[in-house]
């Protein structure tokens, strides 16, 4: 794989970046992840809007323009001749010799690299458990500390299911990395309203547009465990899930235990428009 790094494509045995980088020593970095489809970058605009937003809410700027960016994200395709699958993109503060404050002059790092996958296939639904969420107060900037999300998932699959919807106050937040939707029996798409308690995700939005359009009627609330557990159907979005049906909460079936119409319909649509 040829991996992208400060400026450089690189065989990723080649590519390295410094022990003194405050990404690695202090989780000070941001990143991106964005899909492809048919080789074509889906939803760039969202994607490094909201990098730049991230970035600024740390007292960064952007390593540079958001089209030099853009051709970074489509070289990397092209070298690797991707044609489905997912870019991941870092930019961290930069190495600096260890101290909480900021360094006053650091070179920002930049690291892109793809990961070949399917993520068109069809789906056969995730089984979620709900876990207190013991993340940072600041979820909507999308940075590389991890480990809490990580924990979840790992409790998760302890218990043989696949992810974890996190509970804050007796509200749901999203999913370990991932946005958490219901419809209600109504037919109503619920999902929590923009906070800093939730990442903004690029998909949920899209998702929600989309909903929108075609008369679906939506409502941004935060919802209860129990309340998704006797909704109609329940599901996630992300940029490399799209729309992924939950069906199991808890224990608790959803929809029969089987993907639901809404979500399905959903991904349908939304790679449509993605690709
Ligand atoms: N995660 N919420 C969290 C906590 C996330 O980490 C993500 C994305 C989302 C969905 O956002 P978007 O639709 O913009 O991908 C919501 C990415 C995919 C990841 O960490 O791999």
């Amino acid at each position: 794989r040829i991996v992208y790094v400060n400026g450089a494509y690189v065989p990723e045995e080649e590519a390295t970046v410094s022990v003194f980088d405050r990404g690695f020593l202090f989780a000070d970095a941001v990143y991106e992840v964005t899909a492809v489809l048919d080789g074509k970058i889906v939803d760039y605009p969202g994607h490094v809007a909201r990098l730049e937003r991230s970035l600024g809410e740390l007292q960064m700027g952007m390593p540079f323009s958001s089209d030099d960016l853009l051709e970074v994200h489509r070289e990397l395709v092209r070298r690797n001749s991707m044609d489905e699958g997912a870019i991941y993109l870092q930019v961290t503060r930069g190495a600096a010799d260890r101290d909480f404050a900021f360094p006053k002059h650091a070179e920002q790092t930049v690291v892109l690299f793809t990961q070949a996958k399917p993520l068109t296939g069809a789906k056969k639904g995730i089984r979620v458990i709900s876990l207190p969420d013991m993340r940072w107060g600041r979820r909507d900037i999308k940075t590389v500390q991890l480990l809490a999300p990580s924990m979840a998932k790992m409790a998760a699959k302890a218990e043989g299911k696949d992810d974890a919807w996190l509970v804050q106050n007796g509200f749901v937040t999203e999913g370990t990395s991932n946005n958490a939707y219901i419809v209600t029996r109504e037919g109503k798409i619920v999902t929590r309203n923009l906070s800093s308690s939730i990442l903004h995700g690029i998909t949920r939005a899209a998702v929600l547009k989309l909903a929108a359009e075609r008369g679906m009627e939506v409502e941004e609330r935060p919802f209860t465990i129990e309340e998704a557990q006797q909704a109609a159907e329940a599901f996630v979005t992300a940029a490399t899930t799209f729309v992924c049906p939950v069906i199991e909460i808890d224990g608790v079936a959803i929809s029969g235990g089987k993907p639901g119409p809404v979500a399905e319909r959903l991904n349908e649509l939304y790679i449509e428009t993605g690709r």
